[in-house]
């Protein structure tokens, strides 16, 4: 697998599909990635440039039950935290607000969310960065208890099995390596 660059991106092409996606209106926005592609920082600076709710998923699983995400994985597993972020992603997008939603990066694992993703008033954008960048800006600390163990390996895995599902609910793909917050959240803005 080439980690230098993402597989099937090109400038033209990010291009090409932000024009298609058009502009917001009153839909949500909603960020799309793996762990450490920055739907957080982007998603909150994008809401308030947007002058919206911001709405973090993994935030609001953590204010809602009490308990860290790593807290609920050792307590409940993951299945049980799965549909936490179901259930929150699902209120999410039914907010009568148009607002800016960070989804944690395995919602779309489940056909539902990508069917709730397909269905919703909102333009899904998929923060595409490489495994090797990844890599280096996650760590195992705070909310990300699956890469506890071999963060790399597991990332590879992961691209693997997610790249073909954020690619289906994507409306726009921004890739973000080699760019600047700044000029990842013009990309998405536009
Ligand atoms: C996960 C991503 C994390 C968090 C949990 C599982 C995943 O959120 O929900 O550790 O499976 O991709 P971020 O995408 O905000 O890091």
């Amino acid at each position: 697998m080439r980690t230098g660059t993402v597989p099937g991106w090109t400038p033209s092409r990010e291009h090409a599909v932000i024009q298609r996606a058009g502009s917001l209106g009153s839909q949500h926005l909603v960020l799309v990635g793996m762990m450490g592609a920055g739907k957080s920082t982007i998603g909150r600076l994008a809401a308030e440039r947007l002058g919206r709710a911001f709405l973090d998923s993994d935030a609001i699983i953590e204010g809602r039950t009490g308990r860290t995400v790593r807290e609920i994985f050792a307590a409940e597993g993951e299945a049980a935290f799965r549909a936490l972020e179901s259930a929150v992603l699902l209120e999410a997008l039914d907010s009568p607000q148009p607002c800016v939603i960070a989804a944690a990066g395995g919602v779309v694992l489940r056909e539902e969310n990508r069917a709730a993703l397909e269905r919703a008033s909102a333009r899904v954008v998929w923060l595409c960065a490489t495994p090797s960048l990844l890599t280096e800006r996650v760590t195992s600390a705070g909310h990300r208890p699956l890469l506890d163990q071999d963060p790399s390996g597991v990332l590879q895995q992961m691209w693997i099995e997610r790249e073909p599902l954020y690619r289906e609910v994507a409306d726009a793909i921004v890739s973000v390596d080699g760019r600047s917050v700044h000029d990842v959240l013009e990309a998405v803005l536009r």
